[in-house]
């Protein structure tokens, strides 16, 4: 752990913003990567009001707020990222762009670099085949919003490392999460039952079980959930959603994963759920 002092986040997005302020706050340098200009000033300024917030509440002082962001560098090339110790991929969630970002990664990142991503059901051992240095990639799946949550599931892929996967750990916990250890099968371990839970919901909706509302509100006063599970997949995105099901219906190859179809007609409606506005809600 000792030799990891920067980390190089890749896509400004929801997670990857929220890794760049958990990795600042942990006393890391940190160089926020994006392709697009917009979502990165979106991104640094979204950071920028947490640390904000934090200091209203009184989480934490002014100059502690202006020390994290001074640590932030947001960058528009990849090759800026080349000094970083590790790398941490969290783009969109599509195997040939993240296959693309390895490969190009591989290329510029110095030797001894660690190659994360934050992928949440592509195969960890399929994209370290991309690169040259399958043994230094790795999984740090964060959940969302990742400031709030508590863990980082750690994927190891066939290749893996054992210096590497504990390396990730000890940057985990220095972030302040909690670890877990997990084999590279589809879904990992927290989207294999997280997933078919969200989809049980749906299906429960499709049949005319109970409505949206009360869904969520037996889940959360039930069984104590903080939200029930539809408003849950709204926060995911339905579309991701989608995408997990089908990687754990292909990948596991039992019919109990198969996606709901009422998933399925939101997605084509592209009602992503909160991001484009409306899903099981309206936002
Ligand atoms: N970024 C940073 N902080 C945030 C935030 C965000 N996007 N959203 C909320 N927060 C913070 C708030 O500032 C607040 O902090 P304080 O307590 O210090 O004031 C705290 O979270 C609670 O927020 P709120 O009071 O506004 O709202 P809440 O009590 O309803 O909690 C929630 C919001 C934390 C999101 C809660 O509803 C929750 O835990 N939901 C479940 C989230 C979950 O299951 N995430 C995992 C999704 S699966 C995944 O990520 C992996 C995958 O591969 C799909």
């Amino acid at each position: 752990m000792s030799n990891i002092k920067t980390i190089g986040v890749i896509g400004a997005g929801q997670m990857g913003r929220g890794i760049a302020q958990v990795a600042a706050q942990a006393g890391l340098d940190t160089a926020l990567f994006d392709v697009n200009s917009e979502g990165l000033s979106a991104g640094v300024e979204f950071i920028q009001k947490q640390m904000l917030r934090g200091v209203e509440k009184k989480k934490w002082s002014d100059s502690v707020a202006t020390e994290v962001m001074a640590r932030i560098q947001p960058c528009q090339a990849l090759e800026e990222l080349k000094d970083c110790d590790l790398l941490i991929e969290a783009a969109t969630e599509n195997k040939q762009i993240k296959f693309q970002i390895f490969k190009d990664l591989d290329k510029i990142a110095k030797e001894s670099a660690i190659l994360a991503t934050n992928t949440s059901s592509i195969s960890i051992t399929e994209i370290a085949a991309a690169t040259g240095r399958p043994e230094q990639v790795v999984g740090m799946h964060f959940m969302n919003p990742v400031p709030v949550m508590k863990l980082v599931e750690g994927i190891r892929g066939l290749e893996t490392s054992e210096a590497v996967f504990d390396t990730v750990e000890a940057v985990a916990i220095k972030m302040g999460k909690t670890f877990i250890k997990v084999q590279d099968v589809a879904g990992f371990a927290i989207n294999r039952i997280l997933m078919p839970m969200i989809n049980e919901a749906v299906y429960t909706l499709y049949e005319g079980v109970a409505t949206v509302e009360d869904i969520d509100t037996g889940m959360k006063l039930g069984c104590n959930q903080p939200m029930g599970p539809l408003e849950l997949a709204d926060f995911i995105g339905l579309d991701t959603c989608l995408a997990i099901m089908e990687v754990l219906h292909e990948g596991l190859g039992d019919t109990k994963y198969r996606p709901c179809p009422l998933l399925k007609k939101y997605v084509l409606a592209k009602r992503f759920g909160r991001k484009s506005g409306r899903g099981f809600y309206e936002y």
